[in-house]
């Protein structure tokens, strides 16, 4: 975790400081009843277990309280954050809903107002102390820390199905230029060389290319503006983001990530490029990792850990607001930590789980946690706000259907400028 570090002391010394302030006394819950409605988009295989098992905690701790799933279908939560955007103008907020940590929650929830500060409850449960510190940055502002991280999960993963590898004679690609020659060879060979869904699974697909061309450094900076969005390196990035696209199934926009994973499973696509919510996928397939399905950096990114953080919040005018902290007081906790990450296929945010609980893949991705590089998932709203995501996903649905590089590049560097961060 090497990135991120300064700002971190830098807000943490807020927080030190908002600390000292009187604060009123912490609610968790333990007196609430009623219902609790929980909003997210888990419904895939893992996803939806992962939530299931908090569930089972939390109704063990607070069996006043009646958990309500209010999960809308759609991966990375395209329908759902839409449905979320109506109940939220209606005045009508779920109890919690499930945002990311980033700019999707600062820039995006608390711009809007939508979020009530959790110090309180930090205060209450010691959180400070067992959430790393790269992430505590990413969800506060002006000393005040507004969600609860439940997870790290990871966006760069390249997930393969060994067997076709081993019988197309394919190593795994480290390299664009590696993944592009073994793609011939898998094409040639009748195998789709990766699998990808519909539109925001090639956002995803994107955003690593971005790094993996660019590297963690000059990656960081288009978000801040010190990397040129009209510059060589994005150019060459689009190319091979073309080139990618070219190895792709043809029925891609009418497949979930998960159908698209399942090609995978199936041999019938050597490759996908998915979070590693694609492991609590194969987990719930009894499927076994290493020998069913295999995973790698995607090429060009070894060393960084291109991350993402689900966290649950606590909306102003909130229902049962009391419930609302039950439920969030179960998502920054050891035991609920615990029960969801091993089947949802994300490490736990907290620094204390017990890695013994975990998968190989899983304990993997812990390693790899604390010593990559870090960086910041564009689809999975760490890195710029839904403003600025909406216009890049607009330029990117344009460049999906015409293959215009150029015209693609210039939209990228409006939506930067448009959003703010490169004037
Ligand atoms: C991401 C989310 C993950 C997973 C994935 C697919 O945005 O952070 O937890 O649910 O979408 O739905």
């Amino acid at each position: 975790m090497k990135s991120l570090k300064l700002i971190s002391v830098i807000v943490l010394a807020g927080l030190l400081l908002a600390a000292c302030a009187p604060a009123a006394a912490p609610a968790t819950g333990g007196e609430a009843s009623g219902e609790v409605e929980i909003f997210s988009w888990w419904t895939a295989g893992g996803e939806a277990d992962g939530l299931a098992a908090m569930q089972v905690v939390f109704e063990q701790q607070y069996p006043n309280l009646t958990f309500v799933n209010a999960a809308v279908a759609g991966g990375a939560g395209t329908n759902a954050r839409a449905v979320l955007a109506t109940r939220l103008s209606a005045g009508d907020p779920p109890s919690s809903w499930q945002g990311h940590a980033g700019q999707e929650l600062i820039g995006t929830y608390v711009a809007a107002g939508q979020l009530q500060p959790l110090n309180n409850l930090y205060d209450a449960n010691g959180w400070i102390a067992v959430m790393p510190e790269t992430l505590i940055p990413l969800i506060s502002q002006d000393g005040n820390i507004y969600s609860v991280p439940v997870n790290i999960h990871r966006a760069n993963v390249m997930w393969f199905n060994p067997a076709v590898l081993e019988a197309n004679g394919v190593a795994v690609p480290t390299t664009w230029d590696e993944f592009f020659a073994a793609a011939d060879t898998l094409q040639a060979a009748g195998v789709t060389p990766l699998a990808m869904g519909e539109q925001w699974t090639s956002m995803h697909l994107f955003e690593t290319v971005l790094l993996g061309t660019l590297g963690a450094d000059a990656y960081a900076g288009l978000w801040d503006g010190s990397t040129d969005w009209a510059g060589a390196d994005v150019t060459t990035a689009i190319g091979n983001f073309q080139t990618v696209l070219g190895f792709t199934n043809s029925d891609s926009s009418t497949l979930s990530w998960d159908q698209a994973a399942q090609l995978v499973v199936d041999g019938d696509a050597a490759f996908t490029i998915m979070g590693d919510w694609a492991d609590g996928y194969f987990v719930s397939l009894d499927l076994e990792a290493g020998t069913d399905y295999g995973w790698a950096p995607t090429p060009g990114t070894d060393g960084i850990f291109q991350f993402l953080s689900d966290s649950f919040v606590l909306p102003v005018d909130a229902k049962n607001p009391a419930g609302a902290e039950a439920w969030l007081t179960v998502a920054g906790s050891k035991a609920g930590q615990e029960a969801f990450n091993p089947v949802k296929g994300s490490i736990c945010a907290r620094t204390d789980c017990d890695a013994a609980l975990f998968g190989p893949y899983l304990q993997s991705a812990m390693e790899d946690w604390s010593t990559d590089t870090v960086a910041g998932s564009l689809t999975h709203g760490v890195v710029a706000n839904d403003a600025w995501k909406a216009e890049i996903d607009t330029a990117l649905g344009l460049f999906l259907a015409d293959g215009d590089v150029a015209a693609f590049q210039s939209a990228l560097a409006t939506a930067c400028s448009s959003s703010g961060a490169c004037q």
